[in-house]
């Protein structure tokens, strides 16, 4: 899954991607959830959130024993809205947007820096295999 991640539970932004598709989510079919704040409380954290499946929260739970808690959010939060359009910032707290911080200062290296060029793999492979060993172990925990 690639495109915006949201919070299951509440409203969903209109600012995601393709939100007219949230009309065939049976979701859409439950009042509650259909409320600003939904299931949770406002201001009760993004840890306590349910997120949709996708690209981000996988790597999240691949990596999240073994990563500072600034880049974890960086991959768990990098396509969720409240970045770009500040969407959902009432399920934040304050840990959430001092946080956040990190995830815009990502954003430049994430969006807007696909090329036509094909990279050369074997010339990048050293720099990365280097940064993986400085901060995994040879098996992950997750
Ligand atoms: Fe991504």
């Amino acid at each position: 899954m690639v495109g915006d991640t949201f919070p299951v539970g509440c409203a969903w932004s209109d600012r995601i991607v393709f939100h007219e598709f949230f009309a065939d989510n049976p979701d859409s079919r439950v009042p509650q959830y259909q409320t600003r704040a939904g299931v949770y409380e406002e201001g009760c954290g993004l840890d306590k959130v349910h997120l949709s499946w996708g690209h981000d929260e996988y790597l999240y739970h691949v990596v999240k024993h073994h990563l500072p808690e600034e880049s974890l959010y960086m991959i768990r939060y990098h396509s969720y809205p409240a970045h770009r359009e500040g969407e959902y910032t009432h399920l934040m707290n304050d840990r959430d947007r001092d946080m956040f911080r990190w995830v815009r200062a990502f954003n430049p290296y994430d969006l807007y820096t696909k090329s036509h060029e094909r990279p050369n793999v074997n010339q990048l492979r050293p720099f990365y295999e280097d940064l993986i060993a400085e901060y995994f172990p040879g098996q992950l925990r997750w």
